[in-house]
């Protein structure tokens, strides 16, 4: 089996069983994003440990195509346990790198819509700062 091939069952994998997937009870922060191209969704709910800063819990819940429930699905795990900060300062490509195989111009608005949203939701939650990087994704509406 080609990496490629790897890649794309893993991503088959996470978009059939979807891993933290649900909304979380008495969530500290929560946000829902839109892509407009598609009208596909996504809403992350997060939760923090006591010190306010660490991701005790991070779910979240969405309809759409493989790769933005699946990308989603993988940066539930990714972030658990990280900090605010860690998450708001995370650059798009770990996401990417995780992903593993190239993606058309479309399909990385596809992948990265979940990050986006999380990116919101801990931005509003923590006035923690959306980089710069993140400008060019204003064509998804987040909520
Ligand atoms: Fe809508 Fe992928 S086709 S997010």
């Amino acid at each position: 089996m080609s990496f490629d091939q790897m890649y794309r069952e893993v991503i088959l994998d996470h978009y059939k069983n979807p891993r933290r997937h649900g909304v979380l009870e008495g969530a500290d922060a929560t946000a829902e994003g839109v892509n407009p191209l598609c009208g596909d969704e996504v809403t992350i709910s997060v939760a923090f440990d006591d010190d306010g800063e660490t991701i005790r819990d991070v779910m979240f819940e969405g309809r759409g195509c493989a790769i933005s429930q699946a990308s989603t699905s993988m940066l539930m795990e990714m972030v658990k346990g990280k900090t605010a900060t860690q998450v708001a300062e995370l650059p798009k490509d770990d996401l990417l790198e995780e992903i593993g195989i190239p993606l058309t111009p479309v399909r990385l608005k596809c992948a990265l819509l979940g990050l986006g949203v999380l990116k919101v939701a801990l931005h509003r939650a923590k006035g923690t700062p959306l980089p710069e990087e993140w400008a060019g994704l204003d064509e998804l509406e987040l909520k």
